[in-house]
């Protein structure tokens, strides 16, 4: 049965694009069946794993206003073992669509995910920088939140926001709902400041931190414009290095 993980933090530019798509495909390099799922207007993940889109092409747009299937819109060992439900421009009128909907609107990615599930390992969903009805219905299908944290600062901006996000999502709309872990990136070493961050990323989060800190590395920027992930762009590098060890830390921790 596939787990499902919405990568979330409503702060922008943090790294949750560029985490999705290399957790993706570093789980897939495992054996790892995997759905990369974006859900985000601006469609990063969508590019950033190498799908053009045109404007005929259907998205996760027609899937959250309830007009096609997950099914239908899921493009089909995009990378080797990576199926991606692609987002496109249009996504950003969802969430007013579905605030008119009123009833069910929380569910209907849940509903949708609950279809396919049992075809992937892992279901890695690419959450917007909001807070928003679509990131909610992101929250509602997953059983865990990745939270990805940028070392630098006002880091732990908007964490308090999410976390309240997250008890609420618990409270009412997904009891289960649990944190994956939370995962420091865009690390510089040479920073006193990136090491004040992540000593006050682990005092608030402990254990669940990964070991794994992904640095600062110009191949991660690049591998996203080249629509690849680090491990094809880059594969000896060190960001492909960090990514790795973080993912075999998630495969371990999901008994893999
Ligand atoms: N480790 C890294 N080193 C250098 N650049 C990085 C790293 N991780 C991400 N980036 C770059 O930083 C920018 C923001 O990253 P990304 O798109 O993953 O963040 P995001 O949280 O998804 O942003 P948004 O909130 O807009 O969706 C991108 O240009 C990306 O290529
Ligand atoms: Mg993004």
């Amino acid at each position: 049965m596939g787990k499902i993980i919405a990568v979330a933090n409503q702060k922008g530019g943090v790294g949750k694009t560029t985490t999705s798509v290399n957790l993706a495909c570093g789980l897939a390099r495992y054996g790892r069946k995997v759905l990369l799922m974006d859900i985000d207007p601006q469609f990063n993940a969508t590019t950033g794993i190498g799908h053009m889109i045109d404007g005929n092409s259907i998205s996760m747009y027609e899937v959250l206003v309830g007009d096609a299937t997950l099914e239908s819109v899921i493009v089909k060992n995009l990378r080797n073992g990576v199926d991606l439900a692609p987002s496109s421009i249009d996504v950003a009128a969802a969430d007013l669509i579905l605030l008119e909907q009123k009833n069910e609107n929380q569910n209907v990615l849940k509903n949708e995910l609950k279809k396919v599930k049992d075809n992937y390992d892992f279901i890695i969903i690419d959450c917007p920088p909001s807070l928003g009805l679509i990131n909610r219905n992101g929250l509602t299908a997953a059983d865990t939140v990745l939270v990805p944290i940028q070392a630098e600062h006002y880091a732990m901006h908007g964490v308090a926001q999410l976390l309240r996000t997250i008890k609420k999502v618990k409270e009412t709309l997904n009891p289960h709902l649990t944190i994956e872990g939370v995962l420091v990136t865009m690390f510089d070493s040479r920073t006193r400041l990136a090491h004040d961050v992540l000593a006050e990323v682990m005092a608030t989060f402990k254990n669940k931190v990964y070991s794994a800190v992904i640095p600062r590395n110009i191949k991660i920027s690049e591998s996203s414009i080249e629509g690849k992930s680090i491990f094809e762009h880059d594969p000896t590098g060190d960001g492909a290095r960090k990514y790795d060890e973080f993912v075999r830390e998630v495969l371990k921790e999901n008994g893999y």
